[in-house]
């Protein structure tokens, strides 16, 4: 989840204009009149307009990655689908752009799943993933009439079955097993104990044992296999390891069952760039390495090549988005650090306290002045762990300057929360010079909704 503050090295004032960070920003970003423009519309305009905080997508920039992974899986193989993880960041705009652009949709939840019914994006074209999805979660999806179940544990496939057979339905689904092969950064390392808690793993014969049970219980079709290693992974040979894995244990079912895998779904991961020097692999790589790895290990064991399926999920929409907010305070503490206090914080973005997570910042109505100074970016929560971004080179901040801190289109809004009764941030998107609400901003009304006291 990016280099711990630790291993980075202490930051400088680094000079960098908004010119020099385009590789962590949104594709349409530019500088016009000296201030940070995405999608054609000034954001420091906006976030006057709009209030901050505030989260802004570039829908350019989400559909070019959603065509990006089509183009360059579809390149080396016609069938695989590209199932876009919501968890990342899930509104009906993004659903309805992920069924435009061909691509299908994973959910995590009944929550998620909601979406995509509102959105009437095609139910055959939805997963639903999850370690401990209830009862009513998979009478939801087979209600819904999805299109598979990845089923992770033993009681829940028997669950699956009862509630199917009920309904004289028969539900597709996928296995999902723990290949043993763990992503970080830079290397992969094998977990023999194969420590999670998702999936079935293969040392103990357990995923051997799902499949067999999956193919004989009434309700449910064996479809295939899931595996997801990690994420922001940028070292692509920890995907070329786990399908080794994959394959090989294709061919064990085959031998043991007869009965052929037809689809194998390699999950997400694929890293992003957070800081201006990241160098994450590209689609186009990260493509051949999932696609013809799959190929190229069916034909050594003499198997047919099955559907495949990729699950990205923050490559889709981390450099999409940024999130402004409006300086409230800067407070320098001589010797130590200087603080620039902002209008949101740990509530819409948990990554800094929960994984050390680094991002830029820019000033975007001084988008083309130097990064002279560097500042830490402190929320406005009670907790003095609520840091955005710490020690980032930063333009010189003054109160009412818009703030925007960069990459934040994943796993921020989706994991935003209301501490400190906050209210959550809209979502605007932006294209080709026009802004609109996809999410509008919560109110104290929206906060008290659900308080029955
Ligand atoms: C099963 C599964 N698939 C896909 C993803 C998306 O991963 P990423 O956002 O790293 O691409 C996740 C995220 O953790 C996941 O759990």
């Amino acid at each position: 989840m990016g280099k711990p503050a630790a291993s980075r090295p202490p930051a400088t004032p680094d000079a960098k204009t908004a010119h020099d960070l385009m590789g962590v920003l949104p594709m349409t970003a530019e500088v016009c009149d000296g201030r940070l423009c995405i999608g054609g519309v000034d954001m420091t305009d906006l976030a006057r307009e709009a209030g901050t905080a505030l989260y802004v997508m570039d829908e350019a920039t989400i559909r070019h990655q959603l065509s990006e992974f089509v183009k360059w899986t579809r390149y080396h193989w016609k069938d695989v689908d590209v199932v876009y993880a919501g968890k990342a960041f899930l509104s009906l705009d993004i659903v309805r752009i992920v069924e435009e652009e061909d691509c299908c949709l994973l959910c995590a939840s009944g929550g998620e799943l909601a979406y995509a019914v509102r959105a009437g994006f095609p139910m055959e074209r939805v997963q639903m993933h999850g370690n401990n999805k209830t009862p009513a979660e998979l009478a939801e999806c087979l209600d819904a009439g999805i299109g598979r179940v990845v089923v992770d544990n033993f009681e829940e496939m028997e669950r699956l079955s009862a509630l199917a057979a009920e309904r004289g339905a028969t539900q597709k689904v996928l296995i999902r097993v723990t290949p043993g092969v763990e992503a970080d950064t830079h290397d992969f390392i094998m977990t023999g104990a194969e420590d999670s808690k998702f999936g079935f793993g293969l040392n103990q014969g357990l995923a051997m044992q799902a499949v067999k049970r999956a193919i004989e219980l009434p309700g449910i079709d064996f479809d295939g296999l899931h595996m997801h290693i990690g994420s922001q992974i940028y070292a692509l040979h920890s995907f070329a390891k786990a399908i080794e894995v994959m394959v090989a244990f294709m061919r064990e079912i085959q031998a043991e069952t007869g009965v052929a895998v037809r689809m194998l779904d390699v999950g997400g991961g694929l890293g992003v760039a957070y800081g201006a020097p990241d160098e994450p692999s590209t689609v186009k790589d990260f493509g051949k390495v999932v696609v013809d790895g799959i190929k190229e290990e069916c034909e050594k064991h003499g198997l047919d090549v099955p559907r495949m399926a990729v699950e990205p999920g923050r490559s889709i929409v981390a450099n999409a988005g940024v999130t402004l907010y409006t300086i409230g305070s800067v407070k320098e503490i001589p010797g130590i650090r200087t603080y620039v206090a902002v209008d949101g914080g740990m509530s819409d973005n948990i990554r800094t306290s929960l994984y050390d997570a680094h991002y830029e910042a820019l000033i975007a109505n001084k988008a083309d002045q130097p990064r002279e100074m560097v500042a830490t970016v402190a929320g406005k929560h009670c907790e003095s762990g609520d840091i955005v971004v710490r020690d980032a080179p930063l333009q010189c901040p003054e109160p009412g300057d818009v703030l925007c801190v960069c990459a934040t289109g994943g796993y921020c809004q989706s994991m935003a929360s209301n501490y400190n009764k906050q209210v959550r941030p809209g979502v605007v998107f932006v294209r080709d010079g026009e802004w609109r609400w996809a999410v509008r901003r919560e109110t104290y009304e929206d906060l008290l909704r659900c308080d029955l006291g």
